[in-house]
């Protein structure tokens, strides 16, 4: 709890974002990773490989972006800074782990940056990149602008979380650049003996098309956040986002 409070106020960040609670689930998050590192290293490592993956074949690497950078453990930043001539990480909150890595490389750049902001920010920041990954970021994007209205005591926009999370599709989908789309897409609740308790589309229903990469992220194993229940989370990888729509794939 105290380590969490010194967290957040030794986080950098805008006060729209700290205000917002951005900040807040930065810190949450970094809890829940250290604490559950050892059941979330094989989705980490997996997302990385997906990330290698969708450069491996590609002829021009001046500039790759990641979007939902944060605490970097998805994201092979070494490998990146290596392949291209620059790397732009962009969140909302920028950890302080996060910061020093980028730091130890000479050429990534941290861009602060809500992601559901008003005009395109995707469009904006990832225009000119070679490379764009979008890393464990889209069920992520409704949680806050959800929240909000639920503090608030205001009745949710039923179309709410479903809008965020095509739009962030659409803007993928509009980059001429390779997209690398890494995203979770269901929560399962499970028993100890395997029976599954609950479920929870992470997308609001938005569907996405088959995947050629998918695993599964033990997000809270037992004693997490219940005795006896585990949270499992589907995931998906797309190295070359608009190959799985039948779109171009660009070399
Ligand atoms: C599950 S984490 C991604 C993990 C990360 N890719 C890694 O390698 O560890 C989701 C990230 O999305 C960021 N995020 C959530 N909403 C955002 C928004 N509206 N704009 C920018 N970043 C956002 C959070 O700050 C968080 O760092």
């Amino acid at each position: 709890m105290l380590l969490d409070l010194a967290l957040w106020l030794a986080t950098p960040a805008p006060w729209r974002h700290r205000r917002l609670g951005y900040v807040r689930e930065s810190v949450l998050l970094s809890g829940r990773a250290w604490r559950c590192r050892r059941a979330w290293a094989p989705h980490a490592a997996r997302s990385r490989e997906a990330v290698l993956r969708a450069c491996a074949d590609l002829a021009r690497r001046r500039e790759a972006v990641v979007l939902g950078s944060g605490p970097l453990a998805d994201v092979p930043l070494r490998e990146l800074a290596a392949a291209f001539e620059r790397v732009v990480l962009v969140d909302a909150v920028h950890p302080l782990s996060a910061r020093l890595a980028a730091r130890r490389l000479g050429n990534v750049r941290l861009v602060t940056a809500d992601l559901t902001g008003a005009g395109d920010p995707v469009g904006a920041l990832c225009g000119s990149a070679d490379l764009t990954v979008s890393a464990n970021l889209l069920t992520q994007l409704p949680v806050v602008p959800v929240d909000g209205y639920e503090a608030r005591g205001l009745p949710v926009p039923e179309r709410l979380g479903a809008e965020i999370v095509a739009a962030h599709l659409a803007a993928l989908g509009r980059l001429a650049g390779r997209v690398c789309l890494v995203t979770d897409t269901e929560q399962r609740e499970e028993d100890r003996a395997g029976r599954v308790t609950d479920r929870l589309d992470l997308l609001f229903g938005v569907r996405l098309p088959s995947a050629p990469l998918s695993w599964d992220w033990e997000l809270a194993p037992f004693g997490e956040t219940a005795r006896h229940r585990r949270l499992v989370h589907s995931v998906r990888a797309y190295p070359d986002w608009a190959a799985a729509q039948g779109g171009p794939s660009l070399p």
